[in-house]
This record gives C-alpha cells, structure tokens and sequence, in this order.
C-alpha cells in the first residue's frame, strides 16, 4: 500500500497575537474529534503555546510535535523548517503547522502547503497589516498557489458574536484563491476553560457552534484540495497564464495600500460559491458603528 499523501494546512501571520495557536489547536481537535481522522500539530513556537495546550487538554489522540528552525541562513532555516514538516506530517490525515512568519524564512515555504490559513482580527489596524503581510508573501508564489489551488484563507479571528463573514476578502479578491472564512468568535471567559477543553465540544453551545462552522467551512476546503490534487498535472498550465496577467496590478496596489495606512475598499457582492454564507449586496466597504470601526467583509447578524 502507497503511504497517503497528508493535506498541510499552515496556520501563520508575522504578527504576534492574533489567535494561531488558539485556531490550530483547535482545528486540530476539531479534525481528531468531528471528522475522526488522524491529525499532527507541529508547532514553531519556541514558546510552544498549541503544543502546550494539547498537553494539557484531554488526550483526543492528536500528535503533537515541535519543530525548531535553523535561522543560520535562509538556506538552512527553508531545509530545516521543511524537514520538520516532512517528518511529523508522516502518516496522518492532516498536519497543522503553528508558525509566526518571519521574513528570515523564504516564501517558497508557503507553497509546501496545501491551505494556508491566516489568522487576523477584525480591528482595523490589524486587518491592514495581515493585507499587506498577504501581498507581501504571497504575491511572489501567486501564482503557483493558484494554478495548484492552494487556498489562503483569511480567518477573522476574535469577532464580536453577531457578526458574520461576506464574500472574498475586499482589497485581496483579485488574487485567486484567497477566501475568508467565517469569523471565528471573540468567546466568553476564554481563559477559563481555553486551556482545558476545546472550542468545539464546549459546554457552551454558541461557542461549540460557532468553530464548528469554522472547522466545517476548512473541512470542505480540503475535500476540494484533495480532489483538485488528482487532476493537478492536467490544467495547471493554462491557469498559471491567466493568474500571471493579474499579478502585475500588485505592486501598484501594494504601494497605494501602504499610503493609505489603512483597511479600505468596496466589499465583494454576489454570490460566491466557495462561501456558503449569504453576501449582502452592495455592502458598505466599511462602517462605524459608535466608535467602533467596521470592516465591509462583517455583517451583522443579530439587531
Ligand atoms: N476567539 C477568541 N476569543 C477570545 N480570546 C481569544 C480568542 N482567540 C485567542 N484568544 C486569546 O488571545 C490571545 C492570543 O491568542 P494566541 O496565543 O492563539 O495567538 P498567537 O497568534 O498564537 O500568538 P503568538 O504570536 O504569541 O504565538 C490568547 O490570550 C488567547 O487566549
Ligand atoms: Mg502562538
């Protein structure tokens, strides 16, 4: 029997905070629990945040593993990142990766993944920053993630309840395949049971709820992964042309972005296959409600 090929999901951002170990962790319970299957956890973090609450959470037969890059050089830090993933990833279903990204590691690292996920709140500074950490990172293997569709999915992570995700992510939805997925909630008194329990069996049935549409919406992503990975060989070609066209409008937007300092521009309406969360048409790009600053992409649910 052929070994089977593991589906590698990244979990990263450059900034510190934002909830990675929190969703891969979860996401890893979420997989071992919900979908039954075989789950590794290989966590970066020298602080070892998603590896320790594994440890400390009741056993729900995730591998947990940690990995420390070699930063002597780009060269190495790639092999040794790489051949951490390789190892752990052996034999399982999924391997999440909790990794803080650092501009010492080079970008082709992203393109190893299948789904590369990136954690984010919904505050405008932050949203601003995870734009240009995408253009800046991705940009340059856009256009091989895209032909092989590899998804990156922004995760709003830290949302107030009551909101919910529309359509692609505003300022990104030029590039192919970047996805939002639905938000992951800011959940009550997390502290004191986040690192007993996970989010997706908790007793409090809003939050159980709330990640197990997370973790349903990541689930399909990778059924479409692992079908489109059969067929990659034949239609990567002609994609690749089509894709290569929209990235030279890229450094132009990078550039305007930075000046503005800011999260802006009109929300994406329509219907959007990949999200089965209803669009609002002509959704406002941003709204201020009180003080409080809204991105397009987050409507309300609840009034
Ligand atoms: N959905 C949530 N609701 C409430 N609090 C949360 C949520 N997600 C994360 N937090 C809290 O936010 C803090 C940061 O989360 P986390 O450690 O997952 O982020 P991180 O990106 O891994 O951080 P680091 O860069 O330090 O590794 C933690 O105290 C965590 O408990
Ligand atoms: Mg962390």
């Amino acid at each position: 029997m052929t070994p089977k090929e593991p589906i590698k999901i990244l979990v990263t951002n450059q900034k510190g905070g934002v909830g990675k170990s929190t969703i891969a962790a979860n996401l890893a319970a979420y997989f071992a629990m919900q979908e039954g299957m075989q789950i590794a956890l290989i966590d970066f973090d020298k602080q070892a945040s998603s590896s320790r609450w594994t440890k400390k959470a009741p056993d729900v037969g995730v591998r947990i593993s940690q990995v420390e890059v070699n930063y002597q050089s780009a060269g190495m830090a790639l092999l040794s990142a790489r051949a951490g993933v390789r190892k752990y990833s052996s034999g399982v279903d999924i391997s999440i990766c909790d990794f803080t990204w650092t501009p010492a590691m080079s970008e082709d690292f992203m393109s190893d993944f299948d789904v590369v996920l990136v954690p984010s709140s919904s505050a405008k500074f932050e949203m601003a920053s995870t734009e240009i950490f995408i253009l800046e990172y991705v940009q340059k293997r856009m256009a091989r993630l895209a032909a092989s569709k590899q998804s990156l999915i922004v995760v709003p992570s830290r949302v107030d309840p009551g909101y919910a995700s529309i359509g692609t992510f505003t300022n990104l939805d030029f590039l192919a395949n970047c996805f939002i997925a639905p938000p992951i909630h800011r959940m009550p008194e997390v502290d004191s049971y986040v690192y007993e329990d996970f989010f997706c069996v908790c007793p409090d049935k809003a939050v159980a709820d709330n990640f197990c549409m997370f973790g349903k919406y990541i689930a399909h992503k990778v059924d479409e992964r692992r079908e489109i990975r059969k067929t990659l060989s034949i239609n990567g070609q002609s994609v690749n042309r089509e894709i290569a066209k929209k990235v030279s409008v890229l450094d132009d937007y990078r550039k305007r972005a930075k000046n503005l300092g800011f999260y802006g521009g009109a929300a994406l309406t329509g219907a959007n296959p990949d999200n089965n969360l209803t669009p609002v048409p002509d959704a406002p790009a941003t709204r201020t409600i009180g003080e409080r600053f809204i991105p397009g992409f987050l409507r309300k649910t609840t009034e």
